[in-house]
């Protein structure tokens, strides 16, 4: 595994990776690695020859500046898990070598309305900016995103589709630990107890699931029966629970078809995320989570 910190470096190596006829597969990190970013890369395996994975803790997407300048990190694990993973090149760039007196941010409309895009302001644009960016220095022919934050993979999918990008898009699943919590650099900050209460998100995700089997429709019970799940684990605070069309994430008072179901809440201060697809089909209720 080659490290790198500079585009120009970057577009070499992938100059002469495409000269041995490989084909690139690319998945966009902030780092402090875990299995869910793995299962991106080894997802992006199967798909292509050649694996980029960057990593760049985006200034331009927090809108929050504690949450920036205490983002976890630690290179050389990262270092060590990306190439057993089987990354060929690991691109490292410092907030100089990526903007440079930047003007210009891309915006993905509607989309960004609801779930978090209501709740970070600037937090999108700022991740679109730069994976647009990430994605014309690498020019992969595949990227994979994660299900855990899907706002952000829709929109991504939708943004590559509006401006024409090259690449194709893959969601993959959601890697949990054993108890069911979502995988997250953030978990890193969760003291024991708040480690533990933090449970109630992916358990409220399951009541949705049984009162969805049970043949609920009704959203708002859904997300008041939620909300009772995971007041149990005492949350700082809850930013939401929404029922939203999967097509354009916008809110539902119903469960029709493909849903999303999305919980943001804050344990102490540390603000998780977690969500499940609904395919609703002829009395058929399917969720991935
Ligand atoms: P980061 O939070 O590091 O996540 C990088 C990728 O890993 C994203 O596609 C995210 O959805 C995925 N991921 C995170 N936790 C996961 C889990 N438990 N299971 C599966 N995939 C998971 O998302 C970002 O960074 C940034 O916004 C980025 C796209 C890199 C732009 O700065």
């Amino acid at each position: 595994m080659k490290i790198v910190n500079s585009i120009e470096e970057v577009r070499s190596n992938i100059r002469q990776a495409r000269a041995e006829g490989k084909t690139v597969g690319f998945v966009p990190t902030m780092g402090f690695l875990h299995e869910g970013h793995i299962s991106l890369v080894n997802r992006s395996k199967s798909e292509t020859s050649y694996q980029v994975m960057s990593i760049f803790v985006n200034r331009l997407q927090f809108n929050d500046l504690k949450d920036f300048t205490s983002y976890p990190k630690d290179m050389e694990r990262d270092a060590d898990m990306a190439k057993n993973a089987g990354v060929d090149l690991l691109f490292v760039p410092d907030e100089n070598e990526m903007y440079n007196n930047n003007l210009t941010s891309v915006n993905v409309e509607r989309l960004t309305d609801h779930l978090c895009g209501a709740h970070r302001p600037g937090h999108f644009q700022g991740v679109f900016t730069v994976v647009s960016k990430l994605f014309n220095i690498i020019q992969p022919d595949v990227a994979v995103f994660g299900q855990k934050d899907i706002q952000q993979a829709v929109s991504i999918e939708k943004m590559v589709d509006d401006l024409n990008f090259p690449v194709r898009i893959i969601i993959a699943p959601i890697m949990r630990e054993v108890d069911g919590l979502a995988m997250s650099s953030r978990n890193k900050h969760l003291d024991a107890a708040n480690r533990q209460n933090a449970l109630v998100i992916s358990k409220s995700l399951r009541k949705a699931e049984q009162m969805l089997i049970a043949g609920e429709t009704h959203a708002g019970s859904v997300i008041s029966a939620m909300k009772d799940v995971i007041l149990g684990g005492n949350p700082a605070s809850i930013d939401y629970i929404s029922v939203v069309r999967y097509s354009d994430l916008s809110p539902v008072d119903t469960v029709t078809q493909k849903a999303v179901i999305a919980v943001a809440a804050f344990f102490g201060t540390t603000r998780l995320i977690d969500n499940m697809i609904v395919n609703l089909d002829k009395g058929s209720v399917e969720c991935i989570y």
